[in-house]
């Protein structure tokens, strides 16, 4: 199983170049080629996105050529049922893997990205004549796309747009509606939210972000590129966040003084909150890698906290806290907005053991907990065996600990989610716009 993409990543790019119009026909074939490892990695589950980005086939090439490759297999991916339905209308039977990654990512230029139909077909032409193995599928490339090129296929059908064994799960849990209507986020390209050090900056840069501060905080910014040129990057001021993402540390409302633990804290966005609120924050995860992005996002806003390298499960360490966050490792199929590939690398048994992690790790938070402490759990998952599940396993196997419940509009919490418990399910299309399925249950120890 890969590690979940980060809830709250302070990420460096979106998802598009500022302009994402295709690169000229000359430059394209190695920015296609580049696409095409991308492709096969994130499918392959070899890695997410966000780490098949240093790819050194990626990492060589020009700006504006990697910005298209990034935009090509996103929109790849965030059709790739529907594309995959178009093109078995036109395949007699499978042909070899790389072949059927260069149909997709040729799909996806014809009709997502608007390329003309001689660059999209020529260049995946191209991209099979390339190599040994797939040379013999030219002319089936050509004719396929060609064929479709004169019939465009619908690429947003609801039903087709998630893996058959995810609808039917949502389908299970939330019916059929709104299994449809969170099938239906796939397709959309989310804006880039920004969580503020400081909420009165965010009003103040709301214009220059070209953005607009949500209930909650959050601004939703209608930029693109890299981030990191943006107004109050440089300066520290904000942290790229999904909006549902910034809800948990919210729900916690530590106070100045406080003490805090976020139990899996990398990269980082939700350690920044706790910190930017005032507490005195020990950020911990397994992941010494990924704690030195806590470290460097630290560094970049101006914020402290104490980070230490363990596993939650067993960290030896006897202090207990005010307030603990468990942002727990999970199947993420609610981040598929961001990160479409986890749809197509999650597999039906992962449910069950990143279940199993999580009931450990609340054990631990839950004895860690002052008395009269507070304790949030969420996962970017939409899977009941990650959030409901946990929830009512935890309550009934913890005594003295009880449900805190939440209210419409806490911390930016949408009416949609709230449970009649108290409880956050917060759904995609929860939100105007969108948001990453997160799942949130607030705790109190008596
Ligand atoms: C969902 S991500 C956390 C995202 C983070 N809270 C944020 O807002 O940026 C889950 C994290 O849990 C960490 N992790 C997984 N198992 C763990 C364990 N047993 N103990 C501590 N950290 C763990 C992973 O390394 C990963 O960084």
């Amino acid at each position: 199983m890969r590690r979940r993409p980060d809830g709250g990543t302070p990420r460096a790019v979106t998802d598009l170049p500022p302009s994402s119009a295709p690169p000229s026909d000359a430059a394209g074939l190695p920015a296609r080629a580049a696409a095409l490892d991308l492709l096969t990695a994130a499918l392959s589950g070899r890695a997410g996105m966000d780490e098949g980005l240093s790819h050194p086939a990626l990492a060589a090439l020009p700006a504006r050529d990697r910005a298209f490759a990034r935009a090509l297999v996103l929109a790849t991916l965030r059709h790739l049922g529907p594309i995959d339905a178009a093109l078995q209308g036109r395949l007699k039977k499978p042909p070899p893997d790389r072949v059927v990654q260069v149909l997709r990512l040729g799909v996806a230029q014809l009709f997502l990205l608007q390329t003309p139909p001689h660059a999209a077909v020529g260049t995946s032409v191209d991209l099979v004549a390339r190599d040994r193995g797939s040379q013999m599928f030219k002319g089936l490339v050509n004719a396929v796309l060609r064929g479709l090129s004169r019939e465009p296929p619908a690429l947003d059908d609801p039903d087709l747009l998630a893996p058959g064994w995810l609808h039917a799960r949502w389908r299970a849990a939330f019916g059929a509606d709104e299994a449809r209507k969170i099938a239906a986020m796939i397709a959309q390209e989310p804006a880039t939210d920004l969580s503020f050090k400081d909420p009165a900056r965010a009003e103040a840069l709301a214009a220059e972000l070209e953005g607009q501060v949500l209930s909650g905080g959050t601004l939703r910014s209608a930029r693109r590129g890299d981030v990191a040129t943006w107004p109050g990057f440089a300066e520290g001021d904000w942290w790229v966040q999904d909006a549902s993402a910034a809800i948990p540390a919210r729900l916690l409302a530590v106070q100045a003084g406080e003490t805090a633990l976020d139990l899996c804290a990398a990269p980082g966005g939700k350690t920044l909150q706790l910190a930017a609120a005032g507490a005195a924050v020990t950020a911990l995860d397994r992941s010494a890698p990924r704690l030195k992005r806590v470290a460097e996002n630290l560094a970049r806003t101006g914020l402290s906290a104490d980070t230490v390298a363990a596993d939650g499960a067993t960290w030896p360490d006897k202090r207990s806290f005010d307030a603990i966050l468990l942002d727990a490792p999970c199947s993420a199929t609610g981040t598929f907005r961001r990160h479409p590939d986890v749809l197509w690398a999650a597999k039906p048994s992962d449910v069950a053991g990143l279940a199993a992690v999580q009931a450990k790790l609340l054990d631990a938070a839950a004895k860690r907990l002052k008395s009269g402490g507070r304790l949030v759990y969420c996962v970017c998952s939409l899977e009941p065996e990650e959030g409901e599940g946990q929830t009512a396993a935890l309550l009934a196997r913890t005594a003295g600990l009880a449900l805190d419940p939440v209210a419409a509009g806490e911390g930016g919490a949408p009416a949609a989610g709230v449970r009649p418990d108290g409880t956050l399910r917060i759904l995609p299309h929860h939100l105007e716009g969108g948001t990453d399925g997160f799942y949130v249950a607030r705790f109190r120890k008596g």
